[in-house]
């Protein structure tokens, strides 16, 4: 079943002076799925998408991109291979435009007698037609990021994860800063995203979102995955029982590939 997986981590190891962040994980992704990675906190959630996205170099381990070994040494490295990572604090530009937020870093442009310019209309367009995929409303384009809510601004970053055309979409707790309205929102654009094929990771510690919009879940306890799950097979007790380490003792096999 291999050929199915997008992604795959087998035996990572991370350590951070004499702590032991992520003790042998092995995690994997299959195509057009959205895996939820849930843990207590310090579990090493953070720190296992910071591995996978060039954030961190692992210890130990090896990594797969559809099949293939792949050793990531910077986010941008990642992006640049279809892997996209909004990371808890976002990293959006505040003090600028929602188009050159999206743009960031590959601006288009053209050239004019030989001298290139922004083509800002283009970058225009192109901004206003993901935000409208992702049914994303925001008042103008030309809005700075930083008077957005914090829907908007997810609603912003995955925007640019799309741009990039990433088929691997990583998320650090998306929901963690909103209102009830806006939650709805981005669980709307993780459906979206699945919709159009793409692999999704959800980190979350609500565990209402998790069931509602994945179809396998990763538990992490203490820098070891502990419970790989069919949502449709699981309970939410059950999930909680996994984290808190209340099912260790009656732990079941994991269900691989
Ligand atoms: N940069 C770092 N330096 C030292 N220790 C770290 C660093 N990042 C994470 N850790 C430690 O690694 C463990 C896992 O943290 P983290 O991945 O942030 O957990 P989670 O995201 O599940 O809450 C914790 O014990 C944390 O203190
Ligand atoms: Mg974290």
């Amino acid at each position: 079943m291999t050929e199915t997986l997008k992604l795959s981590m087998e035996g990572i190891v991370k350590r951070f002076g004499g702590v032991v962040a992520l003790d042998h994980v092995d995690f994997e992704l299959r195509r057009g799925e959205v895996m939820a990675l849930v843990g207590d906190n310090g579990a090493g959630k953070s720190t296992l998408i910071k591995t996978l996205a060039g954030a961190h170099m692992a210890d130990e381990g090896v990594m797969r991109l559809d099949g293939e070994p792949v050793r990531f040494t910077s986010p941008q490295d990642a992006w640049s291979r279809g892997v996209a990572t909004i990371f808890q604090e976002l990293a959006l530009a505040g003090k600028m435009t929602i188009a050159d937020n999206i743009f960031l870093g590959r601006e288009i442009t053209r050239s004019v007698a030989g001298i290139p310019f922004l083509d800002r209309r283009a970058m225009h367009r192109r901004s206003r037609e993901l935000l409208e995929e992702l049914d994303v409303h925001v008042p103008d384009i030309h809005t700075w990021v930083e008077y957005l809510s914090g829907g908007q601004r997810q609603g912003v970053a995955i925007a640019r994860a799309l741009n990039i055309d990433a088929d691997v979409i990583v998320m650090d707790e998306p929901t963690a800063a909103l209102a009830v309205a806006e939650v709805r929102k981005v669980l709307e654009f993780i459906k979206t995203l699945r919709r159009q094929g793409k692999s999704v990771i959800l980190i979350s510690h609500n565990v209402q979102d998790v069931f509602e919009v994945s179809d396998r879940i990763t538990v992490l306890r203490r820098g070891q995955r502990i419970g790989l799950l069919e949502t449709q097979k699981t309970t939410p007790e059950e999930v909680v029982g996994y984290i808190t380490g209340a099912a260790e003792t009656k732990r079941r096999p994991v269900a691989a590939g």
